[in-house]
Order: structure tokens, then sequence, then C-alpha cells
């Protein structure tokens, strides 16, 4: 579907939105994955697309349908995440709100791995490209706006503020995902964005209403 034209004070604006889950797999039937569902990451595409943004959606395997009227590329892994964000730049803005895998299976088995060969798999792991960082540091054709999110638990905003730094990302919005939040998976969240000039701390709401505000805060930065 091509992109619709809308009007808004994102038009001219080209976004990169991140979402969803990756998979890693383990062999042709197994991966392993995390409980991210995309929603944050569709209801972001979608509430920028309707501030008139052309948005390049790049989504892993998520549960929720990708929004209409952005360009929609589908992924697994993290490396062709990676790959689909690099080649989906130049952008003004890119968001990263993916869950992505922090590890992949390095010796991943092309045929189907079977208990008649006795024991347990014995998997070893490698650590997968930082997507944001690589964007955040690039020196050449970075975008203006680079936001990450923060999924932690027990002391959010000090893992958040150290993540901004370490990753070199302009914004940082951060979520707490504890069990008893109900958010991972859930329809609200309750969300701090750590920005270069401040902290704010928004109110717990729909993943909808986070999309909508965190919208009018881009169009408001990159006018
Ligand atoms: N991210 C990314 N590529 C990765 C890992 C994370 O682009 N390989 C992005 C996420 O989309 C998010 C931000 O980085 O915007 C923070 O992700 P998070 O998993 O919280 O950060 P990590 O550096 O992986 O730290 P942790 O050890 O807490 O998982
Ligand atoms: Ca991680």
């Amino acid at each position: 579907v091509e992109a619709a034209l809308m009007d808004g004070p994102l038009k001219g604006k080209h976004i990169v939105v991140t979402s969803g889950p990756t998979h890693e797999p383990i062999d042709p039937v197994r991966y392993i994955a995390n409980r991210s569902s995309g929603a944050q990451g569709t209801a972001i595409a979608r509430a920028l697309a309707a501030l008139g943004a052309q948005v390049t959606f790049v989504t892993g395997p998520a549960s929720v349908a990708p929004p209409e009227g952005v360009k929609v590329v589908k992924v697994e892994t993290a490396q062709q995440m990676l790959q689909a964000v690099q080649r989906g730049l130049p952008a003004d803005a890119a968001i990263f709100a993916a869950a992505v895998a922090d590890w992949r299976v390095e010796n991943a088995s092309d045929s189907k791995m079977k208990k008649t060969k006795g024991g347990t798999p014995d998997l070893s792991f490698a650590e997968n490209p930082d997507i944001l960082a690589t964007v955040s540091g690039m020196t050449k054709g970075r975008p203006s706006l680079v936001v990450g999110f923060a999924a932690e638990t027990d002391d959010v905003i000090a893992h958040a503020t150290a993540k901004r730094q370490r990753k070199g990302c302009d914004w940082i919005v951060a979520n707490d995902v504890s069990p008893e939040t109900g958010i991972m998976g859930g329809a609200e969240n309750s969300v701090t964005v750590i920005r270069t000039d401040g902290t704010e701390e928004w109110p717990r709401m729909s993943k909808d209403q986070v999309a909508a505000r965190l919208a009018n805060a881009i169009a408001e930065a990159l006018a």
C-alpha cells in the first residue's frame, strides 16, 4: 500500500521505527524469542503517520498487525533488523521500539536437532549488533533525532539514564516491565522520557496515548 499522504506537522519527514521482538533460530523449527507484542512500536508508527510522516516500519515477528499507511519491512533476526534499518536511512528521526534479542545462537543447526542423538543441545551464543548504538554513533547521515527505549526492572530511571549515555541516543523512553506492572504484553504503559534537556514522567495511559504524545514531541523537536 502506498503511504498515505497525510497533512500534518510531520509532512515531508521520514522516520524509521523498529518494533516487535526478534527471533533467533536454534534450528529450522526452534528459536529464541521474547515477550514483546510490538504494540507500542506499532502505535508509535501509526501516530507518526497520522501526523503526516513518511514511516519505514521495520518489524520483527509481532503479535499485532502493522499499521496502515506505512512502509512495512518484515524481518526475523537482529542482524536482519540492522540491515533493514540501514537500508531505510537516511531519515529525519529513528525510533527504536523493538525488543531486539541480545544474543543469537552462534551454532544454530541447519537440520532439526534430534533427541535420538542423546544428551541436551550444546548451544553457544554470540552478541547481536546493537542497532540503536550503531545508528546513534553514525558520523555521517545520522538522523537528527534518535530515540531509544529502555525496558527495565528495579532502579528504572538510573538504568535508563546510564543507557542513554552509553548508547548515545538523544531521548530514551524508560518503562518498568516488572511482572506486577502488567506492561509487557498489556494495553497500557507508564513511561519516563529522559532527554538531554530534562526528564519527564508521564502518567500511566494507554499505549496509543503514549504513542500520540511521543509523536507530538517528535514533531515539535523536528520542527
Ligand atoms: N536495541 C537495539 N539493538 C540491540 C539491543 C537493543 O537497537 N541489539 C535498542 C532497543 O530497541 C531499545 C534500546 O536499544 O531502544 C534499549 O534496549 P535494551 O534491551 O533495554 O538495552 P541493552 O543495551 O540490550 O541492555 P540490557 O542489558 O538491559 O538488555
Ligand atoms: Ca537488551
